[in-house]
């Protein structure tokens, strides 16, 4: 199985978690894409109704209008139902690195608002510890962001600007710029320390870790799909 056909198995066993009236969180990404595709579907056929969801990235907006998915925002509606979304690691209890595709500050914020919170990935996001094979995305202010690179280092990352395919510094839907933060080996200190000390350092936005917020995932394999629950 290829690894698309992995994410459109994960996305399609959340699916099965929604029921007409709900109010969704809706992440952003390739996994989440088939989420929307066959959410849609599900909306054209009449098998749901009375659906609206939050997006979170202008990615997913317009993906909601092409698959016909009514849109809300978080001051519509403040607690959601559900959150389905995507992540590049998934470590044991359910931390979560995310934020590869430039979503993590208002995904972090939908997915605040969300009663459940399910992740959905292919196999290969599953590590043993953060940090072993994604970087940490830190969303940081314009102004001096040059300063927090020292500050990065000292947290044991190797911090890189991200940039677009023309060499230009990367911009969120924020308007922010994002430092990819890699942890050669993995994190070496608890990620919670981690997440504390960036959560202090002003300037600094929002991180990419998402600690004890996912409530389930659904990995997808060439086996089958594996449901994770937290504290399970
Ligand atoms: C978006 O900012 C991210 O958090 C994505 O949810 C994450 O990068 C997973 O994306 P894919 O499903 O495309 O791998």
């Amino acid at each position: 199985m290829d690894l698309e056909a992995l994410k459109e198995r994960a996305a399609q066993e959340a699916l099965t978690r929604v029921t007409s009236g709900m109010r969704l969180g809706l992440g952003t990404g390739s996994t989440v894409f088939w989420f929307l595709k066959h959410l849609g579907a599900h909306l054209a056929d009449g098998t749901l109704t009375d659906i609206a969801g939050v997006p979170t990235s202008e990615r997913t907006v317009d993906l909601c209008r092409e698959f016909g998915i009514p849109v809300r925002t978080l001051e519509d509606e403040s607690t959601l139902d559900l959150g389905v979304d995507g992540a590049d690691e998934v470590a044991p209890g359910l931390d979560l690195i995310k934020g590869l595709g430039g979503a993590l500050l208002r995904e972090k914020m939908v997915a605040t608002a969300c009663t459940h919170f399910v992740v959905i990935a292919d196999e290969t996001k599953k590590v043993d510890a953060l940090g072993m094979r994604s970087p940490l995305p830190v969303e940081v202010v314009p102004f001096a962001w040059r300063s927090h690179v020292p500050f990065l280092i000292d947290l044991g990352s190797e911090p890189v600007l991200r940039t677009t395919a023309d060499g230009e510094p990367y911009h969120t839907d924020n308007g922010n710029l994002i430092l990819d933060c890699r942890f050669e080996g993995g994190m070496q200190r608890p990620a919670a320390e981690i997440e504390a000390e960036l959560r202090l350092r002003p300037g600094i936005v929002e991180s990419g870790l998402f600690l004890g917020m996912a409530d389930e995932a659904v990995l997808a394999s060439g086996g089958g799909i594996e449901i994770l629950a937290a504290g399970g």
